[in-house]
């Protein structure tokens, strides 16, 4: 299985919130991205949800008690400790997170952060105003100095039947978290990469649009992959189905037009910009102001070609670009390559089965600007991102 938690070992800790139950759907998600969840409860937790739930869902033991003479494990918190990749916690209580930011260890789960040196996720769930009370701020503080990542909390309704800032974030946001917190050092660190997806979508008039099949998911898989190695993402994206990535820059734009602005302020301080995006050639040349009228039999639109964001995109970055071809794949990249400049160009075969718009996996060519061509398997669009990142790697400027 491939993406950023396949095989690893997750220790997802669950405190006493209303919240524990959408830690349910977090362990399963864990589980089926490849991830080997051992799942450790306070006994607040466990007055929510059981451990045979977890334990159900993560085909693992859970640790409640860290004095349990039956245990799995030999002396459990060390034992878990060591083999995590990474600790979440989802959710994290006001009172669990103050017993992390003091250093205490009277439970399973707060004895194994304390001997853990893995990356640390801490999603609270909480009243907004326990929330907002000096003592959970200054603590949370406390835990970001320490290189703790907070994840959220979310705005929105509270169990409470308020509404406030204090929900657990949703799913696949935790996700998010989870691989930024484990890559966040990676080889990236440091880099900005601007990556662009979605296809544009140019007015005809006020109701209609000139738009193409592009789905985003190779630029969003992109965005996903250069977070987890460690850099600063922007990803500048046209209308997509898609959830904005956590913590990654999202603009969200239309027209060619307003992604090629808002490339061009961003890119002006990457070290890469990798143009997934499906950016529209032509657009009408002008847009009516009133909806068209049916009344005739043809109707013709005079198109205008729009500006080549890669081509005209200035500063000192490397050059990614996407080539979506129905033939002569090799040699309409290559030509790409040499007029626009690109220090790479990744070709996709939009009819070759499993491949291109919508699909979640790409057989995609890679030519770089000495026009060597490397041809890759089908891979899912993660894996795909990775192999483009580790090109992109080589080619830094500084
Ligand atoms: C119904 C109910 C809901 C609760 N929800 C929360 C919550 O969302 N966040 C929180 O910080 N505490 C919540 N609490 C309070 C905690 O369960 C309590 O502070 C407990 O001591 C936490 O212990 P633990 O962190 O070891 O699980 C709730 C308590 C009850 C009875």
């Amino acid at each position: 299985m491939a993406g950023p938690l396949a095989n690893k070992h997750v220790v997802l800790g669950v405190t006493g919130s209303i919240a524990c139950y959408k830690a349910l759907d977090l362990a399963s998600k864990l589980v089926q991205a490849g991830a080997l969840v051992d799942t450790i409860m306070s006994y607040g937790a466990t007055q929510f949800v059981t451990p045979l739930a977890f334990r159900s869902i993560t085909h693992r033991a859970v640790v409640t008690d860290s004095f349990d003479p039956d245990s799995e494990y030999s002396v459990e918190h060390v034992a878990l400790a060591q083999q995590a990749d990474v600790i979440v916690v989802a959710p994290a209580t006001v009172h669990c997170i103050a017993k992390l930011a003091l250093g205490l260890a009277d439970d399973p789960l707060t004895t194994t952060i304390i001997a853990a040196t893995a990356p640390l996720v801490v999603a609270p769930a909480m009243d907004g105003n326990m929330y907002d009370h000096p003592a959970t701020q200054a603590n949370i503080a406390t835990l970001k100095e320490r290189g703790v990542v907070i994840a959220g909390p979310g705005i929105g309704r509270l169990a409470s039947g308020l509404s406030g800032v204090g929900r657990l974030l949703e799913t696949p946001e935790l996700l998010g978290y989870i691989s930024y917190a484990m890559g966040k050092d990676g080889d990236f660190a440091g880099r900005t990469v601007v990556v662009s997806a979605g296809g544009t979508m140019e007015p005809i008039d006020p109701v209609r649009v000139i738009t193409n099949h592009s789905s985003g998911k190779m630029g969003y898989a992109l965005a996903e992959a250069a977070r987890d190695r460690g850099a600063n993402v922007v990803l500048v994206t046209a209308p997509t189905n898609l959830a904005d990535p956590a913590l990654v820059k999202v603009v969200h734009v239309r027209t060619a037009e307003q992604m090629g602005k808002a490339v061009q302020e961003h890119a002006t301080k990457a070290d890469a910009l990798v143009m997934a995006a499906a950016v529209a050639d032509y657009k009408p040349a002008v847009e009516a102001g009133q909806k068209i009228k049916k009344n005739d039999d043809e109707l013709n639109i005079s198109l205008a070609k729009t500006e080549d964001i890669l081509k005209t995109a200035k500063g000192n970055f490397v050059r990614v670009g996407f080539a979506a071809e129905s033939e002569n794949l090799v040699e309409n990249a290559k030509s790409k390559v040499t007029s626009k400049k690109l220090d790479l160009i990744v070709a996709n075969d939009i009819t070759a089965e499993g491949s291109g718009f919508g699909s979640d996996t790409n057989k995609v060519t890679l030519i770089d600007r000495d026009l060597a061509v490397e041809e890759l398997p089908l891979l899912t669009k993660y894996d795909v991102s990775n192999r483009i990142l580790d090109r992109v790697k080589a080619l830094f400027k500084d």
